[in-house]
Order: structure tokens, then C-alpha cells, then sequence
């Protein structure tokens, strides 16, 4: 997209508008290593390389926060070298590269932070900060007291002690329950670890909300961008400051900048985050074929035309998952 020399250094930050037409009549501004001095110059912020005073200009890019609705039989992870449906498919339409916050398994669902500020993402993975997670989940029968109780004084799991926060009954359905679960860390697969530990048969597993940010209002294989507000409490309580960041770090230059060897690289996105079938027989999961390909476009999910909804639990805040789901053994990941 091409606008005025004047309004791209004005939105860049160099000048105010006036300002930068001063700097453009005065000969110090140049666009692809020539001098300029029309003022209804046409340039774009992506392909013209922009020198104010022997300076390239820096595109300003503010850093993106989305919260996705992530549905099962999805990978969390941008590009899955099996071919496997990944969460990249409901992010479509984002053109910076987000990257997620921690990772829900395959066949679990709800809360997922995407972001393109890599500070604020380490820091809501990191322990030391303590986010708490909190996950319903459905299991097999009526979970006896003993069993819950076992899990928040600690187990040891192959990995390490482990524990959870909270663990109490949330809804009893059928001939099922809905456990709430809270954890304060982002072990793989802890919360079905520490529920098979105890006993308990996972029949699904869902994320109401993450770091207080509530799927609630939004369907299966939606997304919405955060609220300033709900940036601001995420900087906050991993010990940043409220305000958000006017661009990500390193500061994007334009691809012509880049090429004239302006800038850093731009930040390698964290490793492909699916677990490795060495991991998974580690774990004492049989190898498995490839996970079924459904239809996991948002637009062919019956979940998202106001599908029937199947008993649920009812999460504070937010909608319970719905759709039908097969339950029983041989659930995946
Ligand atoms: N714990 C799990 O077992 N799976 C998840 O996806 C998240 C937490």
C-alpha cells in the first residue's frame, strides 16, 4: 500500500507532518537512494527503502494480541511438517507472524494467546511468573474425593513432582464429571497426566481462559483481538508495564531496508510445538496413526453454524464447549 512521503514519516514517528514536509523540502530525506523533494511523493512502507539523514526509516508496527476459540483436532503449531490441520488455519487472515502462547494438545480446546511480542509471550509461559491455568475437564464416572485430593498434595509423575492447584468436582453429566482443574505451570500434558495418575479416564479436556482472557462469546475456530485493557493486565501481572508496545523487537524495516543489510533478522518463530512420537511412547501412548482429518475449517465446523450443543459444563464466564464429541478409549492427544 503507497501513501505521502509526508503521512509515512508521520506515522513512523520521525516528524510530525509538518516537520517531515520540512525535512522532505529541505533535501534531507531520501527514498531508494535518491533525494526527494515533492511532497505527494508515493511510497510503500514495504518495498521503498526511506533515509532520513543517512537513517532508514523504521515501519512502527504494533504488536498483535489475539485470543483464539482453538477447536480439537488441531496441532498447536504454525506449520506441522506431518501435514497434520494446524491452528495456522483459523489465523488465516493475520499477516504478522503471531506465534502462540504455550500450546493446547490436539484434541483439546478453547483458550489460545497468539502474539507477536515475543517478551510478553516468554513471560506468560515462564513458571517464575505463575500464571495460573485453569482446565474443565471430562471424566470417565464420578472421580472419588480421595482421588482429587491426591492430585493438589502432589504426585510424582516421570518427569518430576507435579501438583495441582485446585481440582474439585464442576458438574456431574450423565454418567460423567466435569473436574475443574487448576495448574500453575505448562508441563505437556500435565493435567491428563496428573488425572491418569489418579485414575481418572480424561474424556476431554477445555481451556476456559488463559492468563484471565475468557473464550466467552467467541465460537470454535474464532479469534478476536484483545482489548488494550486485557493487554495491559496480561503486561501487568508478568511484571511488565501496562502499556503495550508501539512495535515488536526487533523493530521491523521495511524488505528493502532488510536487503540493504538494515536491522536484525527477524526472530525465528519457537520450535514446532508437537510432540514427538518418541515423547508420546515415552509416555506410554501407543504410536498412532496419523490424527483423522475432519473438517476443522471454522466455516465446516457444525459447531460454529449453532450446532446442537451436547451437555457441557458451565465454566465461569464462558460458554461450555459444545458439539458432539466421541468419548470412550482410543481418544488421542
Ligand atoms: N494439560 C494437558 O494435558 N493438555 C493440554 O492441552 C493442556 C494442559
Amino acid at each position: 500500500m503507497t501513501e505521502r512521503l509526508q503521512k509515512f514519516l508521520a506515522s513512523a514517528g520521525v516528524a510530525s507532518r509538518r516537520k517531515a514536509e520540512e525535512l522532505i523540502a529541505a533535501g534531507r530525506v531520501l527514498v531508494n537512494g535518491k533525494v526527494v523533494t515533492e511532497m505527494g511523493t508515493q511510497v510503500d512502507a514495504g518495498k521503498d527503502l526511506v533515509v532520513v539523514d543517512g537513517r532508514p526509516v523504521e515501519v512502527q508496527e504494533r504488536a498483535r494480541y489475539l485470543l483464539l476459540y482453538k477447536p480439537p483436532g488441531c496441532v498447536t503449531t504454525l506449520s506441522d511438517p506431518q501435514g497434520r490441520p494446524t491452528v495456522a488455519q483459523y489465523l488465516a487472515d493475520v499477516k504478522e507472524r503471531v506465534f502462540p502462547v504455550g500450546r493446547l494438545d490436539w484434541d483439546a480446546e478453547g483458550a489460545l494467546l497468539f502474539t507477536t511480542d515475543g517478551d510478553l509471550a516468554n513471560r506468560l509461559a515462564h513458571p517464575r511468573y505463575g500464571h495460573r491455568r485453569t482446565y474443565l475437564v471430562k471424566v470417565k464416572g464420578d472421580p472419588e474425593p480421595g482421588a482429587l485430593a491426591r492430585m493438589v498434595a502432589g504426585l510424582r509423575l516421570e518427569d518430576g513432582p507435579a501438583q495441582a492447584l485446585e481440582a474439585t468436582v464442576h458438574e456431574r453429566v450423565e454418567k460423567n464429571s466435569w473436574i475443574r482443574v487448576v495448574v500453575g505451570e505448562g508441563r505437556r500434558h500435565l493435567v491428563k497426566r496428573l488425572c491418569e495418575a489418579v485414575g481418572l479416564d480424561v474424556l476431554r479436556l477445555f481451556r476456559p481462559e488463559f492468563g484471565g482472557i475468557s473464550v466467552a462469546g467467541l465460537r470454535p475456530g474464532h479469534s478476536r483481538e484483545l482489548k488494550p485493557e486485557e493487554v495491559a493486565t496480561l503486561r501487568r501481572s508478568s511484571g511488565m508495564g501496562g502499556e503495550e508496545p508501539t512495535s515488536t523487537a526487533p523493530l521491523r524495516l521495511p524488505r528493502a531496508a532488510r536487503r540493504h543489510g538494515h536491522g536484525a533478522p527477524a526472530p525465528r518463530p519457537p520450535r514446532g510445538d508437537v510432540e514427538p512420537e518418541s515423547e508420546r511412547r515415552s509416555r506410554g501412548v501407543k504410536p498412532t496413526a496419523e490424527p483423522p482429518s475432519r473438517g476443522t475449517r471454522p466455516s465446516a465446523d457444525p459447531r460454529s453454524r449453532g450446532g446442537k450443543r451436547s451437555s457441557g459444563p458451565r465454566p465461569r464466564g464462558a460458554k461450555p464447549p459444545s458439539g458432539r464429541r466421541r468419548e470412550g478409549p482410543g481418544r488421542k492427544r
